[in-house]
């Protein structure tokens, strides 16, 4: 009877345990951020995290993949007056003195481009180097609000969709945006 017992509950801590592990799905956060991933997936629907082991860089395209995105989606976010990229109007400071807008001349958006290319192509594992600031030194006292936010990343994913890019590499390039959003929102 007791032998019983135990057998019974050693087959029942294991199947715990298994179950634990199962949960988690054993699957390693794409982003490095399981919070970013979880709002990269609801936005993407139906990815498919099987079968191809190479790195989002290679699977975007490489430099020429992650170019055509971010010139795609740069003059989206530029026109896009929920993001209100320039700045506009945007008080910062303790005396209600305001922000001076980004000037969006074509040698600033081509340094922007260049500089978010880096970025994301490092971030996607490529070999680029970044040559720009920190997240937060760049945004800084933009005041960027969580709305502003949401919908650059809905522009960054209109961008991919019109480009045809995969449900899979959506996903994975919109959590690794998502990943820089506690160093660029200042306003809730
Ligand atoms: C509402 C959201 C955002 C706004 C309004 C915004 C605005 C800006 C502006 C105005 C600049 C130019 C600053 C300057 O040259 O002095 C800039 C630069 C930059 N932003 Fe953002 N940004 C936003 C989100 C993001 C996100 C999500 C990313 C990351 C994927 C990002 C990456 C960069 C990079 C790499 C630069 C260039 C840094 C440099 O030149 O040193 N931004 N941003």
């Amino acid at each position: 009877m007791l032998i019983r017992l135990l057998a019974r509950c050693f087959l029942a801590t294991v199947t715990l345990v298994a179950a634990g592990c199962g949960s988690g799905g054993g699957s390693t956060p794409s982003s490095g951020d399981p919070e970013a991933d979880r709002r990269a997936e609801l936005r993407v629907a139906g990815s498919d995290d099987k079968g191809d082991s190479r790195t989002l860089y290679d699977r975007l395209g490489g430099e020429p993949g992650i170019t055509a995105i971010v010139d795609d989606m740069t003059e989206r976010v530029i026109a896009d007056p929920r993001v209100n990229f320039d700045r506009t109007n945007v008080k910062s400071g303790w005396i209600g003195t305001m922000y001076r807008p980004w000037n969006p001349s074509p040698e600033n958006v081509q340094r922007f481009k260049l500089h978010t290319v880096q970025f994301l192509v490092l971030a996607a594992g490529g070999p680029a180097q970044y040559s720009g600031r920190d997240m937060a030194t760049v945004h800084k006292e933009m005041r960027i609000t969580n709305n502003e936010f949401d919908a650059m990343v809905g522009d960054i994913k209109a961008s991919m969709d019109r480009l045809g890019v995969g449900a899979r590499e959506k996903k994975d390039l919109l959590a690794i945006v998502e990943t820089t959003r506690k160093q660029i929102v200042e306003k809730q």
